[in-house]
């Protein structure tokens, strides 16, 4: 079967012949990959910055943002049928019996950092024909997401990162937040996203990014109720002037000046989450007094989040299904371009432009 791989050693990226693989045990499950998105984190592994093969490979299939659709279940499998749509989660527990969060199915909160991702760590991911997976790993999608499910993935960072934002503001000892005000770094998947994910929780949002789609992006936030500031145009100052108090940063530009600069604007109380993996540039300057004295007078949390659970992944389903009756040619516009599996290296080039370009490998 076809597949896309790299060659980290040989720093090449390649259209290959794999393996078909082949159901091995009874709770598992063989699938037809349809869709597979490609993010920055793709891009990182095919400039060879990121990604390790399995053991004993010398090349990485990648893709672990995909849509699939079942063809054969082990006979002990309850979950899914043939014919069924599913997501698959990405990262896989470490082998230690020391690591509580692994051994209690939590490997987003892998203490050993020996976990696998597939597509990404040790472990081949979805830009193929066909995968095959143990069930517990599949999220069964509706139908009528067909044609949007490959946005599950992404939307995870959020559902994670609302998911320990909820167990922060336990802090606060009283009920209601009243209205809540947002700002989200960047207008890519992740961001506009993450956007919805926060309008359907009850916040004022604001994204706040530069982006040679201004237009594009500025008409997606208005259609969610949000607003659009463009970095070209204000600075951050005159940006957090015009939020008032920010409660939360939900940061998803990975680029770490700007997002340095916005924490001196939290407000009382305010929560930052990171979720980009900025790649090493060289350091910056950072006022880190006025950042310490600021987060501790406030009662401020920073916070990264990074992976997600199989509740993560069911609540992304929820959620998308959500955005998709609220906001049907917003959510559909986040997805720009597909392109068959022989062409899987074009958006993957730099400077590769859109929002979300998927490969569709099967229709
Ligand atoms: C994926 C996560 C993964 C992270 C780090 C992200 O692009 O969405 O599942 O844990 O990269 O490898
Ligand atoms: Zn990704």
């Amino acid at each position: 079967m076809k597949a896309v791989a790299v060659f980290p050693a040989r720093r090449e990226l390649q259209l290959i012949e794999h393996q078909e693989p082949g159901i091995q045990s009874p709770t598992q499950i063989k699938m037809r990959v349809l869709d597979v998105g490609v993010c920055g984190t793709d891009r990182e592994i095919t400039s060879f910055q990121y990604g390790t093969p399995p053991e004993g490979s010398d090349y990485l299939i990648i893709g672990h943002e995909s849509l699939s659709q079942v063809i054969e279940c082990g006979e002990k499998v309850t979950r899914a049928k043939p014919g069924d749509l599913v997501v698959l989660t990405v990262r896989r527990p470490c082998p230690h019996d020391s690591c509580i969060a692994c051994r209690s199915g939590r490997q987003d909160y892998c203490y050993t950092g020996d976990f696998t991702e597939r597509g990404i760590k040790q472990r081949h991911g979805y830009m193929t024909e066909f995968v095959v997976e143990e069930e517990s790993y599949a999220n069964v999608v509706p139908r009528e997401l067909r044609e949007v499910a490959v946005l599950v993935e992404p939307l995870t960072i959020a559902e994670k990162s609302l998911e320990q934002l909820r167990t922060v503001e336990q802090r606060l000892p009283w009920d209601g937040q009243g209205h809540r005000n947002a700002v989200v770094l960047g207008a890519g998947p992740v961001g506009l996203l993450g956007a919805m994910a926060l309008r359907i929780a009850g916040f004022d949002v604001t994204v706040y990014s530069r982006s040679s789609k201004q237009e594009e992006k500025d008409d997606i936030v208005a259609a969610i109720g949000g607003q659009y500031i463009a970095a070209e145009t204000h600075s951050i100052d005159e940006m957090a002037n015009a939020v008032g108090a920010i409660d939360l940063v939900y940061e998803a530009i990975g680029a770490s000046s700007v997002a340095f600069e916005v924490i001196k604007h939290l407000g009382p109380n305010g929560v930052f989450i990171f979720t980009g993996v900025p790649g090493r540039k060289a350091p910056i300057e950072v006022d880190t007094d006025y950042i310490m004295r600021d987060v501790v007078l406030n009662n401020q949390v920073i916070l990264g989040s990074v992976n997600a659970p199989p509740h993560g992944f069911q609540q992304a389903i929820r959620d998308l299904g959500t955005f998709m009756q609220k906001w049907p040619a917003a959510v559909h516009s986040l997805i720009t371009a597909r392109f068959p599996i022989d062409q899987a290296t074009k958006p993957l080039e730099p400077g590769a432009g859109g929002i979300k370009n998927v490969i569709a490998v099967s229709a």
